[in-house]
């Protein structure tokens, strides 16, 4: 926890890091008007790594003046030319794409070589995609008659005032940086207490290119930092990623002001695996569909494994032979799979969870289990991969979002049984269905209730995809021209007589 953070033994600079100047407020790096700092933490080492200032109300009224007074002129900027300054931006994330990785290892504790490098990469490429839109602000002509000039135009928002997590921080905060100012909005945009020094180091490059105001970056803590930054009047669009349970309060906190909001909130997704792919690489898509090598703190995690009754023992013994053979260790050494869970609260729950499995009678530990207690593991916040087999999607363990390597794995014969399962649920963000038979893959995809569904693979999301939650797993659409259109722009009628 942050918050205990400040605690924390200081470690000299990692070689390769980016080091924050501060908060980024009308194109200055500033402090907290409190003076107040706290401490960013390595949750491989347990160790501080950098300070950064721990802001409150004043900040955002100070973040939320400097967004004013840029979006007149922001907002007048011809899209392509808004466009073209992020074009600049990706080439210049990439040109130092290895010191973002290595901040984002750093922070989060995801490891270098399978995830934040291509965090990392993705981060340039979400820029690039974006910055290639503007001229599809398009708006429409509607046929009102001869006389009748009726059109519509795409116009910004205004002030969006932004909120992201920490899984990873500067790909999501990307996905709502890029689209929000290519539609000519501006943003006060608050970094997760656990990871702000890759988003920091992305505002740092951005405002290179960017005017003064137009892009703005707050470092500290949910209720003080975030509650302000929601309950802002002069914020004209919220957008979220982040539990569930904060989702709501940001919506509570929109629909006193009436203002639209995005929400990207959690998910429990059900793999489905079909009789016919008791086959390696199905092994190797549940892998990454689970986020194993993410230490699975993904909302899309593949987190309930449904297995047909005739190959669920040897689906799970091919899965146990992989898992297992992953290299769980320092984040920022290359050869590391697996890294750390971000922090010791988010640590104790997963434990909790793998204990709970652990007492469960009905439940049977397949491999994994409680993390070792001394050893080089136990110096950060290292978990197993855990895989437990039950016969029920009714429990704890199949129900809640745990946001750790614990997946539990349910035998099922009949297919509308299976569907039913899977759809059992208040979440309904990802999904995936594994089978040869591809009309069988579709069918299920189309019945299966949630916003993405894969068939045959466990990737994650591109660029281009519109992507985002059914149900409790989120409102709205990112990633993609309509999720830009959708999100961050609003339509405006112009008719004009023309018989005058
Ligand atoms: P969280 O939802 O509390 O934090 C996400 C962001 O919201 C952070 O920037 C945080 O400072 C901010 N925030 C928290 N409370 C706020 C408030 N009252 N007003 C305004 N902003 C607020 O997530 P947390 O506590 O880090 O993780 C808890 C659980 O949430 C995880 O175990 C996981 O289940 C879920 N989660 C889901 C994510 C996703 O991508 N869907 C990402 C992170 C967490
Ligand atoms: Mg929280």
């Amino acid at each position: 926890m942050s918050t205990t953070a400040t605690q924390l033994k200081p470690q000299p600079t990692v070689p390769g890091t980016y080091q924050p100047k501060g908060m980024l407020i009308g194109g200055k790096w500033v402090g907290a008007a409190s003076g107040q700092r706290f401490a960013v933490e390595n949750p491989a080492k347990r160790t501080a790594v950098a300070e950064v200032p721990r802001s409150a109300a004043a900040d955002v009224e100070a973040a939320v003046a400097a967004a004013e007074k840029a979006f007149a002129t922001w907002k007048a900027v011809v899209p392509r030319e808004r466009g073209k300054l992020l074009l600049k931006i990706a080439e210049a994330i990439e040109a130092r794409v290895e010191e973002l990785a290595r901040t984002i290892a750093l922070e989060t504790g995801n490891a270098l070589r399978t995830q934040a490098r291509g965090e990392a990469k993705m981060t340039a490429d979400i820029f690039r995609y974006f910055g290639g839109l503007g001229s599809e602000l398009k708006g429409e002509t509607v046929p009102l008659g001869e006389h009748v000039l009726s059109y519509t135009r795409r116009e910004p928002i205004g002030i969006v005032g932004a909120i992201i997590p920490w899984n990873a921080p500067v790909m999501l905060g990307a996905l709502k940086i890029a689209p929000a100012l290519c539609a000519g909005n501006v943003m006060v945009m608050k970094a997760a207490e656990d990871a702000p020094l890759g988003v920091l180091m992305m505002a740092d490059i951005c405002q290179e290119f960017l005017p003064a105001g137009v892009l703005n970056v707050l470092t500290g803590f949910g209720q003080e930092c975030g509650g302000p930054l929601a309950n802002h009047p002069k914020i004209r669009k919220l957008s979220f990623t982040g539990s569930t349970e904060v989702g709501k309060v940001i919506m509570r906190a929109a629909a006193e002001r009436i203002v639209p909001v995005s929400l990207e909130l959690g998910g429990k997704s059900p793999s489905i695996v079909y009789p016919d792919v008791d086959e390696e690489w199905t092994v190797d898509g549940i892998i990454a569909a689970m986020r194993f090598t993410r230490q699975s703190q993904s909302c899309t995690a593949g987190s309930r494994l449904f297995l047909h009754e005739d190959i669920f023992d040897s689906f799970l013994n091919k899965l146990e032979k992989k898992t297992t053979g992953l290299k769980i260790g320092d984040p920022l050494e290359e050869a590391t799979d697996i890294g750390t869970i971000i922090n010791s609260k988010q640590y104790t729950k997963v434990c909790k969870y793998v204990q709970d499995g652990l007492d469960r009678s009905d439940a049977k530990l397949v491999f994994g289990g409680l993390p070792p207690k001394t050893g080089p593991l136990s110096e950060g916040y290292f978990t197993l991969p855990t895989v437990f087999a039950d016969r029920s999607n009714d429990w704890r363990l199949a129900r809640e979002e745990i946001f750790g390597p614990v997946l539990v794995a349910i035998r099922w014969s009949d297919e509308a049984e299976v569907i039913r399962m899977a759809n059992d649920s208040h979440y309904g963000l990802a999904a995936y269905v594994w089978t040869h038979d591809i009309g069988r893959g579709l069918r299920a995809a189309h019945a299966i209730e949630s916003g993405w569904v894969q068939v045959n693979q466990g990737g994650g999301q591109t660029p281009g995809m519109s992507y985002g939650g059914y149900k409790q797993s989120g409102i709205g659409r990112e990633f993609s021209l309509e999720g830009m259109l959708d999100s961050f722009t609003q339509r405006k009628s112009v008719t004009v007589n023309l018989a005058v």
